[in-house]
């Protein structure tokens, strides 16, 4: 096992594309590190150049003690799933799984015709070995098919089956539960968290998805634009995110974005005027320009909310335009003095659409962000 560094490490395609840019990132041996970002960010590419499959255009790149940018990628000893993972059209499920296993046998040839009987039992835990990987995955009744007579989510499975079969220093895993339908998907993340605790082995596991993210990482690191963004364990990102585009991409529905102007402890936003974090740097900083976030999960309806007090610091009326019933919350669609805002309340509240309510904040769950550059002033 190791752990992996990249220090500085940029890649550029062709003249002008930074796919990854000055990356700093140290994934500890035995982390299971999230990378995140929308699509483009270079979640691919820095999980390529870890494997070798992209040679970077500047920094240091370290598994283990061992600065690897030179190292061709069969010495890495690292298992990747890739987003377009390819299976072996001849070979069945079997083989495809039992490849990688034979393919590090394959050395000791010589070693197994003068040992024969030990040769036997490395088969059988081959054999053992793809069974439980199978069995893991749920595609034990698959195990003699060929890929072609496959669905594409029995084909992810396949792929990860033969990723998850061998026992390398690093895990690599790209996108690899995306054509997964929902019910699987949610079964299989359990089953790589259980296979991490079981195994140990460090896994850079890429998703675009944030929920992904949070319930898979012991850390996730927000890529945008192939620049690293925030990287910290998934309560510290969700609850102090570092910028306007970490806050905007982990949470669901997206947090609420307002702007306004510091004006003594508040903060007025048009004729909208709240109450700031009573810890908040910026009080009394007047006429500062801040944005205002806050998350849907935060605010409540007046009429029902026990946990914060009502105030005039923390309440405004909302005229809700579209309700959608999830079952355990609602999320509420409104519009609160010409402001748009999402709101996820408990169904207990009995909201209508049409009808106007007031809302409360949580106001020290309030985020406050820099009105030009977007970072945190916390
Ligand atoms: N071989 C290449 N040649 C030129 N540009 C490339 C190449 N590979 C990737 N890029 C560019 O580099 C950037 C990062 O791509 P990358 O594949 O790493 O993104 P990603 O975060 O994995 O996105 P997705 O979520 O869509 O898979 C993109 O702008 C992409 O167009
Ligand atoms: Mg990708």
């Amino acid at each position: 096992m190791a752990g992996v560094n990249f220090q500085s490490v940029s890649k550029v395609f062709g003249k002008d594309v930074k796919a990854v840019d000055d990356l700093n990132l140290e994934i500890k041996d035995g982390e299971f590190m999230v990378l995140v970002g929308p699509s483009g960010c270079g979640k691919t590419t820095a999980l390529r150049m870890i494997a070798g499959l992209e040679e970077s255009t500047n920094g240091d790149l370290f598994i283990g003690d061992k600065r690897v940018n030179d190292v061709p990628p069969k010495d890495r000893d690292i298992a990747m799933v890739f987003q377009n993972y390819a299976l072996y059209p001849h070979m069945s499920v079997y083989e495809n799984i039992a490849f990688g296993l034979r393919l590090r046998e394959l050395k000791g040839t010589f070693w197994q015709l003068t040992h024969m009987a030990e040769a036997k039992v490395k088969k059988e835990e081959i054999d053992k070995r793809v069974r439980e990987v199978a069995s893991m995955l749920a595609i034990e009744s698959l195990l003699h098919r060929k890929p072609k007579e496959l669905s594409g989510g029995q084909r992810q499975r396949v792929a990860l089956g033969r990723a998850i079969a061998r026992k390398p220093r690093v895990f690599l895993m790209d996108e690899p539960l995306s054509n997964l339908d929902a019910k699987l998907r949610i079964q299989t993340r359990a089953e790589l968290i259980r296979l991490h605790r079981n195994l140990g082995v460090t896994t850079i596991y890429v998703t675009h998805d944030q929920v992904e993210a949070m319930t898979m990482g012991q850390r996730i690191a927000v890529m945008a634009n192939g620049v690293l963004q925030q990287c910290d364990e998934p309560e510290t990102v969700y609850n102090s995110p570092a910028n306007k585009f970490v806050a905007s991409f982990i949470g669901a529905p997206p947090m609420n974005f307002l702007d306004g102007v510091v004006r003594g402890e508040r903060v007025e936003i048009g004729s909208m005027s709240l109450g700031l974090p009573a810890a908040s740097p910026v009080r009394k900083n007047e006429g500062l320009r801040v944005t205002i976030g806050i998350r849907p999960e935060d605010i409540y309806d007046s009429r029902t909310a026990s946990s914060v007090p009502v105030t005039p610091d923390n309440s405004f009326e909302g005229q809700v335009d579209v309700l959608e019933k999830l079952g355990a919350e609602d999320t509420v669609y409104m519009v609160a003095q010409g402001h748009n805002l999402t709101a996820s309340i408990d169904p207990s509240a009995r909201i209508h659409s049409g009808e106007t309510v007031k809302f409360a904040v949580d106001i020290e769950k309030m985020h406050v962000f820099d009105g030009e550059t977007g970072l945190a002033i916390r």
